[in-house]
């Protein structure tokens, strides 16, 4: 037998978990001549009818077609038989199962705990519409390094692209019955500007909004020039403009109203600083995807003795489930804080786990009434708790204390 031919009890587990009820997505990613051979199919509605849709990434060039079910037995097939090294990854609605081929042909196969998630397959012309086909993106996703000069999505750039596509859908959904004369949005920890060009173009000529201006904030010079330069190339100067500076330090100009705020991955408290200035310049939402975050690392690391927290003991010795777990609190206290400022915020997954690990969205709205006993309440009993003062809280101060103190 060729050393990576799949046990025959995993293909047959493969087949029926593909082909019955409940299967939701399949990616396998293999490496051809060292470059990524990815195919990932699902279920889709067509014409009322259930098919089957294959997204194939040949190291950046896509090709997407739909199947019927005796097409897709056969593809599925293919893809069970291909050869070399290679990760599956299999989703149903009961749970996941994962398939690793090392090198030498071992094979590792590992599954969820039994789930109940619904699996909805989604009609073909939602899978379709991304928000960068609805307006001419390949000049942008060329000049910032998505695509490649063919404009073809490059492999390595394929979770960015997601990430970026999924980000502007959330945009449109929340800015969707907006009609105004201006809309300034300030992209906190721009990096390579990505999502700030992105979000310039679509907002402008996909949802045909007017004045349109888009700021990208970053600390490092570098990164500020060559955004500056793209957005030259693309002819964008006018409506997107970098700045160089910590975003602490960023206040726009005098008399300018902004918006919406968004950060993608402003590393660790950087996000905080961007909700802070969210709420200080007034804007109307903010939509937010934390990153990395140590500080409350630290401070519950040091908590284990902390009288309550010590049923927690065991989570917290292990590093992986007390990082995870300090990321929940950490995104859990910033969504109450700003609930309690008065935006009427939710915790989204605003991506597939494939795009980014990091793939947690604050959407905010302001439009609630700040101050308001219940979120105050929640707040002031988990941190209490925990016997922590986030971040977020100490860079309001008197924002939020004054709020904070009635009920203390
Ligand atoms: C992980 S990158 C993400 C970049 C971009 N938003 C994206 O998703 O492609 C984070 C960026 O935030 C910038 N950054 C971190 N802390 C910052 C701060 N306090 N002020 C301004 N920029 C900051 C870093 O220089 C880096 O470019």
């Amino acid at each position: 037998m060729d050393r990576f031919e799949l046990d025959p009890a995993i293909k047959e587990e493969i087949r029926a978990r593909v082909l019955g009820e409940g299967f939701m997505k399949i990616v396998q990613t293999v490496r051809r001549g060292g470059k990524p051979f990815r195919i990932a199919m699902r279920p889709v509605e067509i014409g009322g009818e259930r098919k089957f849709q294959a997204e194939m990434n040949d190291d950046g060039r896509v090709m997407v077609k739909n199947f019927s079910i005796d097409a897709a037995a056969e593809g599925l097939e293919q893809i069970l038989n291909q050869r070399g090294a290679r990760d599956l990854h299999l989703m149903t609605s009961t749970g996941d199962l994962h398939l690793r081929v090392t090198k030498k042909g071992k094979q590792l196969v590992s599954r969820s705990a039994e789930m109940s998630r619904v699996a909805v397959v989604r009609p073909h012309d939602r899978v379709k519409k991304l928000p960068l086909n609805e307006f001419d993106s390949t000049a942008l996703l060329k000049a910032c390094g998505i695509a490649d000069g063919s404009g073809n999505i490059r492999a390595s750039m394929r979770g960015k692209y997601d990430q970026v596509n999924e980000f502007l859908r959330a945009v449109g959904e929340t800015v969707k019955s907006r009609d105004g004369e201006s809309f300034t949005v300030v992209d906190c920890g721009c990096g390579k500007a990505y999502l700030t060009l992105a979000l310039c173009s679509y907002l402008s000529e996909a949802l045909g909004m007017k004045g349109v201006k888009v700021i990208g904030v970053n600390i490092r010079a570098d990164v500020i020039e060559s955004a500056r330069k793209m957005a030259s190339r693309l002819d964008l100067q006018e409506r997107a403009v970098f700045i160089e500076s910590d975003i602490a330090s960023y206040n726009p100009e005098k008399g300018e109203r902004v918006n919406m705020v968004v950060s993608l991955h402003a590393c660790d408290t950087a996000t905080d600083e961007a909700l802070a200035k969210a709420v200080e310049w007034k804007v109307e939402y903010v939509l937010s995807v934390p990153c990395c975050q140590h500080e409350l690392h630290k401070a519950i690391g040091a908590s284990r003795g902390v009288e309550g927290a010590a049923v927690f003991s065991g989570l917290l010795r292990q590093s992986i489930l007390r990082e995870r777990m300090c990321d929940i609190l950490t995104d859990s206290f910033r969504a109450m804080i700003m609930r309690i400022l008065g935006f009427r915020t939710q915790v989204v997954e605003f991506v597939s786990y494939e795009a980014t690990a990091r793939n947690i969205m604050l959407r905010c709205e302001y439009g609630v009434k700040p101050g308001q006993s219940g979120p105050i309440g929640e707040y002031l009993a988990l941190r209490d708790y925990w016997k922590v003062v986030p971040w977020l809280e100490t860079r309001l101060g008197t924002v939020l204390s004054r709020h904070l103190e009635r009920y203390l």
